[in-house]
């Protein structure tokens, strides 16, 4: 498989649900602009086939349409984005399973569930095991963020693939960043991985 054609089968998720809040428990989170805007200039910036942005409640989600205005209904950028937006390769899924059918319907197979989390006891492995595993198994990418304390188990245990938190060089350990610079420090790591593979 090539390079770029590897980057481009890797979709990016940032979910609101399943959530977990302060105690654990499962919540669903609200969509904020900034995460919107901003995680979709990283991904056009690294080449990356297309961003979800993941809520089943109707309120958000006629938000995040209004925010994505006619990308969401032209049938047409599907598959030919704008080059010149970024919002052109964002697009609103009710669920995690939304997002995979989507991606399924793309590709013509499943994605990998690759998971993210500051707090990670165990992995199973860096980028370039992940961008391996993908090339070895013939599948795409559909890399998970969180947001509000972040994945709930629900999504951790339905995963393939955990990627080695971002542990950063704090003497005390703290390593919680938004979920806008984590996915800006990922995809650089990824694109770099994926360079070595040439
Ligand atoms: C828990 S949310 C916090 C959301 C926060 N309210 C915000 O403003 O972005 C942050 C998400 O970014 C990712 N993240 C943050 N820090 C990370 C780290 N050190 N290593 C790996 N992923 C991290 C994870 O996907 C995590 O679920």
């Amino acid at each position: 498989m090539n390079i770029e054609k590897l980057k481009a089968n890797i979709y990016l998720g940032l979910v609101h649900h399943p959530i977990k809040n302060k105690r654990g428990d499962l919540v669903t989170t609200s969509v904020t602009n900034l995460d919107i805007h901003d995680i979709a200039r990283s991904c056009r910036t690294f080449g990356f086939q297309r961003y979800f942005i993941v809520t089943p409640l109707k309120a958000q989600f006629e938000l995040v349409r209004k925010i994505l205005g006619h990308w969401e209904e032209d049938a047409a950028s599907e598959y030919n984005p704008d080059r010149s937006d970024a919002l052109s390769i964002a697009r609103h899924v009710e669920s995690i399973d939304e997002g995979i059918e989507k991606i399924r319907k793309i590709e013509g197979t499943d994605p990998l569930i690759c998971v993210t989390g500051a707090n990670f006891d165990t992995f199973t492995g860096k980028e370039i095991d992940l961008l391996n595993k993908a090339k070895v198994d013939k599948r795409p990418i559909f890399l998970l963020f969180g947001t509000g304390w972040g994945l709930h188990a629900q999504v951790l245990e339905r995963a393939d693939f955990s990627l080695e938190p971002i542990f950063g060089a704090s003497e005390d350990g703290y390593n919680h960043l938004s979920v806008r610079s984590a996915v800006a420090i990922y995809l650089d790591r990824i694109a770099r991985a994926s360079e070595t593979m040439k």
